[in-house]
Parts: C-alpha cells; sequence; structure tokens
C-alpha cells in the first residue's frame, strides 16, 4: 500500500512547523525523512497517524483519503524513541496487546504472537517482564508490538536514539532485514544521516518543514539539489568558498573567478553554465575529494593555504587548511605518509569533475548549461 502526503500545512501557533510538504512513499518502499533537529520529522508523523490534524493538505494511503478517519482506523503501526511498553506484562501479552483489543479470538493471537517473535528472534523471552530485557531486546518487542497487527504504513521515529552507537548499528540492520522480508511500506524518522544513508531505498531531506530532496542515497550525495543538503548529507561536510566572476574570457576559453582576494582560472567548458561577470557563485566540495598536489599538473582548481589543524578520524584524516585570512577548508586523506604539521605551506587540487556549483541567493544547485542573471 502506498502512502501519499499532499501539500500539508501545520502551524502551533505561530510556528509553521509543515510548510506546503508533499511524499509519496510506493508500496514496500522504506523512505527515510532526514533532517535536523525541529524541523517537522515528527509532526509528519503525527499527522499521518491521526494524531494531529494538518491545516491544510492531504493524506492518502492507498486510495483512501484519511484525513478524517480516527487514529484507530488507520491501520498504520508506530514506534518511537521510547518504545513504552506495559512494565506490569509479559513480553508475550505486551505484543499480544493490541490483538486483544480488538477482540480477536485467543488461538489466532497465538498464532500471530508466535509468528512475529519468530521473525523477530524473541521467542526465548516472551514470558519475561521489560525489566528483564536489554535496551535492543525492548526494541524488537516493540517492533513485535507495532507489527504484529499486519499494518498497511509503518513509522518509526527516531526509534534507536536511546540506544549505545554498536547496539544502534545491528538494530539499523535488522529493522532493514524484517522490513523487506514483511516488505511493508515504511517511513522512517531520523536525523543521523548515516542512518538514513545504510537503511533506505530513499531519503527525503527535510528544513524548516519543507521537502529540500527526495532520492536516493547516491543521488542524493552526488547531485545535492540546493548547499542545505549537500552541507547536511555527507561527514564531514562540504566545504563552500564563495566565488565572484571577475572576467570571461570566452576567446581564451578562461573563466577567471576571484574568491577572498585570490585569482583562479577554470575553463570555461568546466563550468556547468555561462556566468556573467561580477556574478557570484559558490562552489562546493567534498573532503575527500580534494588531494594534496605535489607537482604542477593538475586538471582542476589548484589553491595554497597553510595546515592549521589535524585531527584523526579512524582511517581518515582530517586536515583544517587556512586559504585566506578567514577562510578555511578541510580534507580527508588516508594517506599516512603526508607530513601534516601545522603551519606547513601546502598546495591542494580540486578536481574539476568534484566541483558542484550553486546560485547563491537560492543555493540551487547549478546544472546543464543554463545561463544565470545577475
Ligand atoms: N505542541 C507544540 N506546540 C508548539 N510548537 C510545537 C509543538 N510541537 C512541535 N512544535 C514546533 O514545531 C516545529 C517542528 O517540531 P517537530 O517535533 O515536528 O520537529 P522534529 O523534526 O521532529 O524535531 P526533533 O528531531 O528534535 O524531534 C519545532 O519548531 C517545534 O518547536
Ligand atoms: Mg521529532
Amino acid at each position: 500500500m502506498n502512502l501519499r502526503i499532499e501539500n500539508l500545512t501545520r502551524n502551533y501557533g505561530s510556528v509553521k512547523a509543515l510548510d506546503n510538504f508533499s511524499l509519496e512513499v510506493k508500496s514496500g518502499e522504506f523512505m527515510a525523512l532526514l533532517g535536523p533537529s525541529g524541523c517537522g520529522k515528527t509532526t509528519v508523523v503525527r499527522c499521518i497517524a491521526g494524531l494531529i490534524n494538518p491545516s491544510v493538505g492531504q493524506i492518502y494511503i492507498g486510495d483512501q483519503l484519511v484525513n478524517q478517519l480516527p487514529p484507530k482506523d488507520r491501520d498504520v503501526a508506530m514506534v518511537f524513541q521510547n518504545y513504552a511498553l506495559y512494565p506490569h506484562m509479559s513480553v508475550y501479552d505486551n505484543i499480544a496487546f493490541p490483538l486483544k483489543m480488538r477482540k480477536i479470538p485467543k488461538q489466532q493471537i497465538k498464532d500471530k504472537v508466535k509468528n512475529i517473535s519468530q521473525l523477530l528472534e524473541i521467542e526465548s523471552f516472551l514470558s519475561r517482564k521489560p525489566k528483564e530485557l536489554s535496551g535492543g531486546q525492548m526494541q524488537r518487542v516493540a517492533l513485535g508490538r507495532a507489527l504484529v497487527r499486519e499494518p498497511k504504513i509503518f513509522l518509526m521515529d527516531e526509534p534507536l536514539s536511546n540506544l549505545d552507537a554498536k547496539l544502534r548499528t545491528y538494530m539499523r540492520a535488522e529493522i532493514k532485514k524484517l522490513q523487506k522480508k514483511i516488505s511493508i511500506t515504511t517511513l522512517y524518522i531520523t536525523h543521523d544521516q548515516l542512518e538514513a544513508i545504510s537503511m533506505a531505498d530513499r531519503i527525503a531531506v527535510m528544513n524548516s518543514g519543507l521537502v529540500q530532496q527526495i532520492g536516493t542515497a547516491e543521488k542524493i550525495y552526488r547531485e545535492p539539489a540546493n548547499t542545505f543538503v549537500a552541507d547536511f548529507v555527507g561527514s564531514p561536510s562540504m566545504n563552500f568558498l564563495k566565488l565572484s566572476i571577475i572576467e570571461s574570457d570566452y576567446y581564451n576559453d578562461n573563466v577567471a573567478i576571484e574568491s577572498n582576494g585570490r585569482d583562479l582560472q577554470i575553463p570555461i567548458n568546466k563550468l556547468p553554465f555561462k556566468l556573467p561577470v561580477e556574478k557570484n557563485i559558490i562552489i562546493g566540495i567534498r573532503p575527500r575529494d580534494i588531494l594534496f598536489l605535489t607537482n604542477e599538473d593538475f586538471n582542476g582548481i589548484k589553491v595554497k593555504g597553510k595546515i592549521s589543524f589535524t585531527e584523526l578520524l579512524g582511517d581518515d584524516s582530517l586536515v583544517e587548511i587556512k586559504i585566506g585570512i578567514d577562510e578555511s577548508i578541510k580534507v580527508t586523506t588516508t594517506d599516512i605518509s603526508l607530513d601534516f604539521t601545522i603551519g606547513k605551506d601546502v598546495t591542494v587540487g580540486m578536481p574539476y569533475d568534484k566541483i558542484h556549483f550553486f546560485e547563491p541567493r537560492t543555493g540551487n544547485r547549478l546544472v546543464g548549461l543554463q545561463s544565470i542573471d545577475r
């Protein structure tokens, strides 16, 4: 069953939590809704579940408009960060509870609880109380309780954020496997880009109540739609440099650009668009795409700078390079033979095919051979 959200707007007093928010999750798809704290993710989930009503907009489950349906008739299951199991009930009773509430015959309940607990590998502790379980086990019981009704839509709102890092990684894989096994249409809320990238078929990136981009993890990483997405997805974040075009020498196929007092040259055919002189642009490049240069031949923009900071990030080294009075860029490298002494002069290179171009006013990605106005 697919889930379609159209033009949702929701205010809390003067706070606009959702602003014309639209999203479609295909039948059986695992969609992650990724965005920073306060951007409106939980508000989306609460509207879908029917806990609150949107001020404007429609929610469809399959072909049915569900705006007017009470939560219990929407056939939506939810799992939250605090799994809120009933402490006085056994694991079995916790999972059976939603079925008992629906007056399902006893034998049928037994069968369904058995099936779901096999799926989640929790059969061996069905008689325990929640306080006798680990965090990961509790979270699996919460998943079982949500899924035992065989709902049409599965909503998870940061379900792993109470777990420690190791368990979180483990449960990420478990949830993904489970979702594929029962192929239930899933909307998974997170502010953790790694979680979104590792679990979801597609990701919707949102900010300030608005969808910024929807696509596969690869598409979002390789072709971010705007500077927000480019900055939010990827770790460490993309570097951004403000540039202005000071000369377009179309005869010599060169564009001279200026960045913070430095002149740089870019061949015209490396720009995805024609730029008028005095136009500002933003270029973005990921830390792992910048190279330390030793010889002069390089097919990209070269920049000189001084190492100002280094940090070891597991296999990668993060090196911060001061390239202007108030400008620095971050570079990551796995090459441990390099000398990263603070204060050392270095030349780094940004390959043309790794540079992203953005329009500074809107932050939107510049693509194709478009001309932009001043
Ligand atoms: N009941 C409420 N009354 C007033 N404002 C609210 C209420 N609930 C949420 N908000 C505001 O609406 C905006 C969106 O909140 P929401 O809970 O949807 O964000 P979120 O993306 O889930 O954030 P987080 O990642 O921190 O959980 C925030 O600015 C929040 O302060
Ligand atoms: Mg939230």
